[in-house]
Parts: C-alpha cells; sequence; structure tokens
C-alpha cells in the first residue's frame, strides 16, 4: 500500500492552515502560531507577546498555566489519571459537591461529560424522554453545538453546515425577547426550551430578564422543561456563578463547560430534583465523562474563581472596559461581565486584523459589527488600558 505524499493532503491554502497540513480543513485561523502562555499573555513562536482577550474562546478563564491548575493535573495524573463511572472516586464526588455548591441554584445533581455539545445533546434527549414530547423551542441566533440534537438548536446550522436529513425532533425558533412570540411557540408538545441567558456566538447578547421570567412561566404552565446553556456564559464568565442569577431564573437542566476546565476538556449538567428524580439506571452514560483528570481540574477551577474573588475582579473590570471602551471604531458595548460585544463602525474582522497587528488578540461573532471580548477573569485595568490603546489607533 502507498502512503499519501503530505502534499497530498488536505491544501486550505485559502483558510490559513499550511497547504502541508493533515489537519481536516475546517477552521479559519489567525495569522500567528502560538507557541507559550502565561497569565494572560500568549507568545508566538517567532516571539510577539500578545495580551488575549479571546481566552481560547471563552476557556481560559484562569488564563494560561496558572498554578493552581497545573498542581490539581499534576496530582491527580499521579494518584489515578482515570477510571470508568463504574468505580467510585472521591474526587468526582467532591467536583460535583463543589459545583451545585458554587451554583447555588438548587440544581444538585451533577452528570459529568467532555464538551458543551455533548453536554446539550444529552440535556436535550432528557427532555424528550422525561417529557415523552418531541418538539424543541430555541432562539434566533443561538449556538448549542455541533452533534446531531445541539446543532439542530443552532440558529442557522441547517443552511450552513447541519448534515443531517433530519433534525432529531420538531424544532421551533423565536426571536430573542419577544415575549409575545412565547405562547404560540411553546405548548404541551414542547419538551424543552432552550437558550444560553447572556449568547456567545449571537453577538455577547444578555437576554431581557422579563422574557426569561415569561420563558420560565410558560415552561411552568405547558410542563416544558427549560435549559440553560451557560457552555459560554457560566463558571464566573459574567461576574457570577452563572449567567442564571443575573435573572433569577432557575432552569431545569443547566449546562456548563469550556471555564469550567480552563483548557482540559469537561462539561456538566447540573440537573433540578424533579429532573434528578426521573433517572434510572443507564438513563444515560459516558466513558471519559467524570474523569478523575477532569473532575479534580473542575475543583480546583471553582477553587481558585473563590479563592482569588475573581467573581468581583470580573465585575469590577468589565464596568471599567464598559465605561470606557468607546474609542477607535467602537460605537457601543453590550453583554456581560467578561462575555462583551463591542459594536463597531467598521466590520468586526476588520477591527480585529488591526489589533492583532497592534499585539492584542480578540474574537468576532455571528454579528459582523460585533467585536467579542472573552477575557481571562485575572485580567486587570492596565490590559484594558492596552487594549484602549491599541484600538484608538484603529480608524473608525
Ligand atoms: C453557548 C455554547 N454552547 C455550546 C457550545 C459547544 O461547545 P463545544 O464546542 O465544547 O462542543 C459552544 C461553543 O462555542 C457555545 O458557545
Amino acid at each position: 500500500m502507498t502512503m499519501p505524499s503530505s502534499t497530498a493532503a488536505a491544501s486550505p491554502g485559502a483558510l490559513g492552515v499550511a497547504p502541508t497540513s493533515h489537519l481536516a480543513p475546517v477552521f479559519a485561523q489567525f495569522p500567528i502560531e502560538i507557541a507559550h502562555g502565561e497569565g494572560v499573555w500568549l507568545t508566538t513562536r517567532d516571539g510577539r507577546k500578545i495580551l488575549d482577550f479571546y481566552g481560547g474562546h471563552a476557556v481560559a478563564g484562569l488564563g494560561y498555566a496558572h498554578p493552581r491548575w497545573l498542581a490539581a493535573l499534576e496530582r491527580q495524573a499521579r494518584q489515578m489519571a482515570f477510571q470508568t463511572n463504574a468505580l467510585g472516586l472521591a474526587v468526582r464526588e467532591r467536583a460535583a459537591a463543589r459545583l451545585t455548591r458554587f451554583a447555588g441554584l438548587g440544581l444538585d445533581t451533577v452528570f459529568w461529560l467532555n464538551s458543551g455539545a455533548e453536554a446539550n445533546e444529552n440535556a436535550l434527549k432528557l427532555a424528550c424522554k422525561i417529557t415523552g414530547r418531541s418538539r424543541v423551542v430555541a432562539l434566533e441566533h443561538g449556538f448549542h453545538g455541533r452533534t446531531a440534537a445541539a446543532g439542530a438548536v443552532t440558529w442557522g446550522a441547517a443552511a450552513k453546515w447541519y448534515g443531517f436529513a433530519r433534525t432529531p425532533f420538531e424544532v421551533r425558533f423565536v426571536a430573542r425577547d419577544d415575549v409575545g412570540m412565547l405562547e404560540g411557540a411553546i405548548d404541551a408538545q414542547t419538551a424543552a426550551v432552550i437558550v444560553e441567558p447572556v449568547q456567545g456566538m449571537g453577538g455577547a447578547f444578555e437576554l431581557s430578564t422579563p422574557f426569561l421570567q415569561s420563558l420560565r412561566g410558560r415552561c411552568e404552565e405547558t410542563g416544558a422543561l427549560l435549559i440553560f446553556d451557560e457552555v459560554q456564559c457560566g463558571v464566573g464568565r459574567t461576574g457570577t456563578p452563572f449567567a442564571a442569577h443575573r435573572s433569577g431564573v432557575v432552569p431545569d437542566i443547566l449546562t456548563a463547560a469550556k471555564a469550567l476546565g480552563n483548557g482540559f476538556p469537561v462539561s456538566a449538567l447540573l440537573l433540578s430534583r424533579r429532573v434528578a428524580r426521573s433517572l434510572k439506571l443507564d438513563d444515560l452514560g459516558t466513558t471519559f465523562g467524570g474523569g478523575p483528570m477532569a473532575c479534580a481540574v473542575a475543583e480546583a477551577v471553582i477553587d481558585t474563581i473563590e479563592s482569588e474573588a475573581l467573581l468581583a475582579n470580573v465585575r469590577t473590570v468589565s464596568t471599567y472596559l464598559k465605561a470606557h471602551c468607546r474609542v477607535g471604531p467602537v460605537t457601543g458595548v453590550r453583554g456581560a461581565g467578561f462575555l462583551l460585544g463591542l459594536t463597531t463602525s467598521r466590520p468586526a474582522k476588520e477591527v480585529q486584523a488591526a489589533l492583532l497587528e497592534r499585539n492584542v488578540l480578540t474574537g468576532t461573532s455571528a454579528d459582523p459589527h460585533v467585536l467579542r471580548l472573552l477575557p481571562a477573569y485575572i485580567i486587570n485595568e492596565s490590559h484594558v488600558d492596552r487594549l484602549l490603546e491599541a484600538l484608538a489607533q484603529v480608524s473608525p
């Protein structure tokens, strides 16, 4: 058998991946290669130091190489790197207790998984199973992941990348904050409503409290389960443990991932008593979910957020950023905590490129005029000043 030569591999030159790459050509890439990260700073292979306001797409909540995170990984790897859920582990129990206490929402049962999409997939499956219904309501501009059920409730997926011939359930999309649409859209056939309380990909858009309260009320009336996808906006990113704290609306199922592991894959479903009570053996399963490394890391992340008072830092620095960010091409700001969208007079992608030339890394979103900031919770005002200086140099 002849091996393919390296040049016969996918050649997505237009996407910025080297033509000799063996990686699937599915990601557009920034024109830099990262060699090292520490705190909120990235060092490129050619020695540039870049201030990171993107946080590995909302993952690096503690920043890079945080000593507590490193210590937890090393300690757990030496003690027990992996065990199946068929065997009990103190670290798994401890991390679940820690997560529910941190959340403080009365969602006291945890099911561990590995990624955001996987968490949403299981949440939706559970809702369909518990209710025996086959319709799901989601929001326009929402993003929930790339798997069959999570992709089905992701706005625009069908037109862009969904790929499956059928969705696992019927989906209805509702406009953001449109209370008037809820009564018609959510009925006795609805298994679940899934929303991000602060939409990430949708451009750092925070749903209003009256809308979330109406959603909660309509779910009560119809028996549908309310799912909060806090994969991006949760685990401290909005300056509260979860974004649910901002509205006071508590879902039946909450999904968390990204910052929960600070780079080690881990996600979780937090379940209400009603949902937990309906579970029986074998309803859910996973090999890697609840692995000891993931649990040790989640525990360390929450410990660090609390012991270093990072929620207060997110709130303080976010307020500072919001107050001063209207410089250069920035016309306004939306979102919450460290999930912020700077609205831009020019296309956000152009502003992003200009900032990267000035050694500041930022994100964009599905809204072409929103530059998204997802920095680590340890970012301070002097880092914000650097961002503002760079923005001031970009023409409006
Ligand atoms: C709100 C939200 N839900 C789900 C996901 C999917 O998570 P993952 O990429 O870990 O599957 C993402 C990813 O960006 C997200 O932002």
